[in-house]
């Protein structure tokens, strides 16, 4: 495995590889099970893996969030080096953006709602570092993770509108033996924030399975009020969208097949989920 820090480096090992069919994994670093399967599927289906390990500003904003998240380079290679990465690029921030980047994305309804709703930006950072980082790399297929459902869609439309000849591979979310969904930022919950925290996949996990039987507000009352049964965690939204449009369903025959996508704040953290309903 090698290491490169410069795209001068990683230009130069993707050039010794030409002709190699190349997968590409992007992370920020801090590296857990749902990136290593990642990073094993991209294996399977590449000649070449690469994975950025980039913790990138523009797609933060809230400065203590950036501050905070958690940095484990150390232990990320020694992950990639286990799982099969060939390359891994962990560059600065002046090395990605030797200019700030100014570009501003359209990604039209699909940034409105939920965390593009809540965090405002977010999105347009995700479309900046994703854009870079596949004109960079230049693959054939890049991986991400189903936990961040709604990224997954702007990241198709962002690779549509700007024409890049890429496949996005959707991965599913790895869980816990508990169903709480592997995050970073799972590194960051108190003991007993992480304790509670497996109620928000539970939550609506009990509600999936009766999805139908009453209607989408109520069940979104009752998904709401599972998780807040515990005063240690706040739901931040709770939306049943079509799997589509991301956006809200009305009811239940309104969208081929509707999931529910929840924010819950634990303590100082942040968490995300979502989960087919019907
Ligand atoms: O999902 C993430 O870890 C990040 O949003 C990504 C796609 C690596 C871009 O920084």
């Amino acid at each position: 495995m090698e290491k490169f820090t410069t795209v001068e480096g990683l230009k130069g090992a993707l050039a010794a590889r030409k002709g190699s069919s190349v997968g590409l994994v992007p992370t920020m670093g801090a590296l857990h099970d749902g990136h290593v399967s990642l990073v094993r599927r991209a294996r399977a289906e590449n000649d070449t893996v690469v994975v950025s390990v980039f913790v990138n500003p523009t797609q933060f904003n809230d400065k203590n969030d950036l501050r905070n998240y958690p940095r484990t380079p150390e232990a990320d290679l020694e992950v990639l080096r286990k799982a099969g990465a060939d390359i891994v690029f962990m560059p600065t921030v002046e090395e990605v953006y030797p200019e700030p980047d100014t570009r501003v994305f359209d990604f039209g309804q699909l940034d409105k709602v939920m965390e593009g709703a809540t965090r405002p930006g977010h999105f347009n950072g995700v479309g900046q570092v994703v854009s870079r980082l596949l004109e960079l790399v230049k693959p054939d297929r890049a991986y991400f993770g189903e936990k961040d459902f709604q990224q997954i869609a702007v990241i198709k439309e962002l690779v549509r509108q700007l024409a890049i000849p890429v496949q996005i591979v959707e991965c599913p979310i790895v869980r816990e033996a508990d169903g709480l969904a592997l995050s970073s930022r799972n590194l960051l919950l108190t003991a007993e924030h992480r304790a509670a925290a497996p109620m928000i996949h539970a939550a609506m996990q009990a509600e999936a399975e009766t999805a139908g039987t009453k209607s989408v507000e109520e069940t979104e009352r009752d998904v709401i009020a599972r998780v807040e049964k515990s005063p240690l965690l706040k739901v931040i939204y709770f939306q049943l969208v079509d799997e589509d449009t991301l956006q809200p369903v009305k009811d239940w025959k309104s969208a081929a097949h509707v999931r529910g996508c929840i924010a819950v704040q634990a303590g100082e953290i942040r968490l995300i989920d979502n989960l087919r309903f019907l």
